[in-house]
C-alpha cells in the first residue's frame, strides 16, 4: 500500500481471529495503517484493506522470533517517518489439558508455563521496548490485553494464564511509570466473557449471573482499545478498564 501522509498506525498481534480481528477492522474503519503480527502467513483474500508489507509473520513464542520480528517492523516503519502511534499487545495463549479440563497450579507441566509467559508476557515487553523509539516519535500509546482470569481465580482458565495476566496487569502499571516521561500512555484492558474461540463450554452459566446477562461482543472490545489508543483518552495511563457486563461486582 502506497504512504499516506498524517496516516497513523499500529502494531497489532493475534489479529487473525477475535478480538484482533474486531481490533484491526475498527482502526482500518478510522484510516489507520494496521501492521498485523500472526503465525500465519499474509491471507490473500484479506478482510480489511492492507497488503503483505502491513503483515509480519511471528511466532510470539520464539524469542529470537521476535527479536526479528521488531527489526523487521522498525524497518517498515522507517518508510513512513519511523512513528508508531499504538502497540496493541493482543495474542494470548491458554492452554487447557488433552481432555479441555482446566490446568491447576498443581498439574501445569513448567514447559507450558513458561510457553505462556512467553507469549502473554515477555513478548510484549520485548515488543514495547523494541519498538519504544517510534512509540516516543509519535506519543504513542500502548495496550496490554489482561483478563478478568489475572484477579481472581477463574473456572476454566488455568494457571499458568491467569498469573500471566495478572504480571501483565503489574507490567502496564510498571510501563506507564517508566514509557509516561516519554509520552507514551499504557494501558491494559481485561476482558471478561467474550464471545470468542477462547471461551470454553459451561460458560453459558457463568453468563446467568453476569449483571448484563450476556456475553461481550469483539467490536465492544475492540472499541474500548480503539478509546485508549485515541485522543478522547489522552490523560488516561497506567488504568486497567474491565470490559466483563458487571461480572466481579
Ligand atoms: N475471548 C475472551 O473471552 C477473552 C477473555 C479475557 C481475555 N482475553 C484475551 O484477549 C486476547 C485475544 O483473545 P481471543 O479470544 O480473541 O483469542 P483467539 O481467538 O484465541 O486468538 C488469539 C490470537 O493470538 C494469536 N496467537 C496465539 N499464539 C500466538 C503465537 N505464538 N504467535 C503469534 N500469534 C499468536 C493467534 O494467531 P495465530 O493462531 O494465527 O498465530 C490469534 O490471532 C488474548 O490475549 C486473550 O487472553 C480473551
Amino acid at each position: 500500500m502506497s504512504e499516506q501522509p498524517g496516516r497513523k498506525t499500529l502494531v497489532l498481534t493475534g489479529a487473525s481471529r477475535g478480538i484482533g480481528h474486531a481490533t484491526v477492522k475498527r482502526f482500518s474503519a478510522d484510516g489507520w495503517r494496521v501492521i498485523t503480527c500472526s503465525r500465519q502467513d499474509f491471507a490473500e483474500n484479506c478482510p480489511w484493506p492492507a497488503g503483505p508489507e502491513d503483515h509480519i509473520k511471528i511466532d510470539l513464542s520464539d524469542p529470537e522470533d521476535v527479536g526479528s520480528a521488531v527489526a523487521e517492523i522498525r524497518h517498515r516503519l522507517d518508510r513512513e517517518g519511523g512513528q508508531l502511534h499504538a502497540l496493541v499487545n493482543n495474542a494470548g495463549i491458554s492452554p487447557k489439558t488433552p481432555e479441555g479440563a482446566r490446568l491447576n497450579s498443581m498439574e501445569t507441566p513448567m514447559h507450558t508455563w513458561r510457553d505462556v509467559f512467553q507469549v502473554n508476557f515477555f513478548a510484549p515487553i520485548l515488543l514495547a521496548r523494541g519498538l519504544f523509539k517510534e512509540l516516543a516519535a509519535a506519543r504513542g500509546s500502548v495496550v496490554n490485553v489482561t483478563s478478568i482470569a489475572g484477579s481472581r481465580v477463574h473456572p476454566f482458565a488455568g494457571t499458568a494464564y491467569a498469573t500471566s495476566k495478572a504480571a501483565l496487569a503489574s507490567l502496564t502499571r510498571e510501563m506507564a511509570a517508566d514509557f509516561g516521561p516519554h509520552g507514551i500512555r499504557v494501558n491494559a484492558i481485561a476482558p471478561g466473557e467474550i464471545e470468542t474461540a477462547i471461551l470454553s463450554p459451561g460458560t453459558e452459566k457463568i453468563v446467568e449471573n453476569i449483571p448484563l446477562r450476556r456475553l461481550g461482543s469483539t467490536d465492544e472490545v475492540a472499541e474500548t482499545i480503539f478509546f485508549l489508543c485515541s485522543d478522547a483518552s489522552s490523560y488516561v495511563s497506567g488504568s486497567e478498564i474491565h470490559i466483563n457486563g458487571g461480572q466481579h461486582v
